[in-house]
């Protein structure tokens, strides 16, 4: 009779599991800190940042203690700033309602701001033994080769079916070491291009493998063509600092810093453009000089292309915040305080750099 599923995988995350400093931890906080780091990010960008955090904030009373900004900044570099802002909120929110702890169960913890169905199967089940299913997107890709799954992963009917195989599947008592060791077989063995079959512990099991289709599993959804912007940016200079403002802590990027601008209109002129967010944002009138740098980024749904230019306050202007949380002139050697994406730290970074 042939092993069970779970069996073999279990057996074989005993022999296998990755030492990952989230492993074995008896705090449930520091499980909670490493499943939001890890969504969409990959284990060896998360371990320096799961690290850093940790030696900041050993607790989840630091954590809902600190600044908004100093979150931000510890979190820069990892993207997706809404895992960051939501940690924070949750941190205060258990604090406050829970005494601190962590709730246990996945249906608690899912109403939390940040975590969602994943997440709070991933962290019951590893931090406190539940028997809940968790599915990201390396046991999405494991499930749907071992049990042939040929509708596309991220439809409903395919999300559906694949929840249902993670949970049918789930060994009572071990939950929390099946999930990680489908999240590892899916890293080191089972990956989207290649997989290495031949060392697959469930090779035995895999029905895609029999029918030979394991690299066309899981099954993707067509990708709708993702959009490019145009984007102009101010560098503002006055007395040895330079002109900052923090976007809105609602929507892409919030509570972040940048230098200011935005999207151009079709047909609009790169000044243009910047003269008319300048006014429209912070009423004031410029001058737009020489050109400083041009930047690129690939953000989940669009690209941008961001054209940043020196730019002069006109006479008697002063910038004023309309649309953003706060405005700040600082020294360029302070810019490292200000929390920043990924254009607007590399221009902080060649404003410094030109300065030495
Ligand atoms: N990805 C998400 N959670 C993980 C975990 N606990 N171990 C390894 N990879 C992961």
């Amino acid at each position: 009779m042939q092993i069970p599923f779970s069996t073999q995988i279990l057996n074989w995350y005993r022999q296998n599991a990755r030492q990952l400093p989230w492993r074995g931890h008896p705090d449930p906080y520091a499980i909670w800190i490493s499943e939001i780091m890890l969504q969409q990010t990959r284990v060896e960008t998360v371990i320096p940042y799961f690290q850093r955090w940790l030696a900041r904030f050993p607790s989840i009373f630091e954590l809902a203690a600190a600044p908004q900004q100093e979150v931000l900044n510890l979190w820069e570099g990892l993207g997706y700033y809404a895992r960051a802002r939501n940690l924070h909120r949750a941190a205060q929110i258990i604090v406050t309602e829970h005494q601190g702890k962590l709730p246990q169960t996945a249906a608690e913890l899912q109403k939390l701001p940040g975590i969602g169905r994943y997440t709070a199967g991933a962290i019951a089940s590893i931090a406190f033994g539940a028997d809940e299913a968790a599915l990201d997107g390396n046991i999405r890709r494991v499930l749907a080769r071992v049990f042939d799954v040929t509708q596309p992963a991220r439809s409903t009917e395919g999300e559906h079916l694949l929840w249902q195989l993670a949970e049918e599947n789930l060994p009572a008592g071990a939950a929390g070491e099946y999930n990680q060791a489908l999240m590892d077989l899916g890293a080191t063995i089972c990956m989207p291009s290649s997989p290495d079959c031949a060392q697959c512990p469930v090779a035995s099991h895999c029905q895609a493998r029999t029918l030979g289709v394991q690299e066309e599993r899981p099954v993707s959804q067509p990708k709708a063509s993702i959009p490019h912007y145009t984007v102009a940016a101010a560098i503002i200079r006055q007395n040895g600092t330079v002109f900052i403002a923090q976007r809105p802590q609602k929507g892409l990027l919030g509570g972040l810093w940048e230098f200011p601008g935005g999207k151009t209109e079709p047909g609009e002129s790169l000044p243009t453009c910047l003269q008319r967010e300048i006014c429209e944002e912070l009423n004031a009138e410029i001058r737009v000089g020489a050109p400083f740098g041009i930047y690129e980024h690939a953000f989940t749904h669009f690209r941008v292309t961001l054209h940043a230019f020196e730019c002069q306050l006109n006479e008697g202007n002063t910038l004023t915040a309309h649309e953003h949380e706060a405005i700040c002139w600082v020294k360029l050697a302070e810019l490292d305080d200000y929390p920043m994406g990924k254009i607007d730290r590399q221009i902080a970074q060649r404003l410094q750099k030109e300065q030495v």
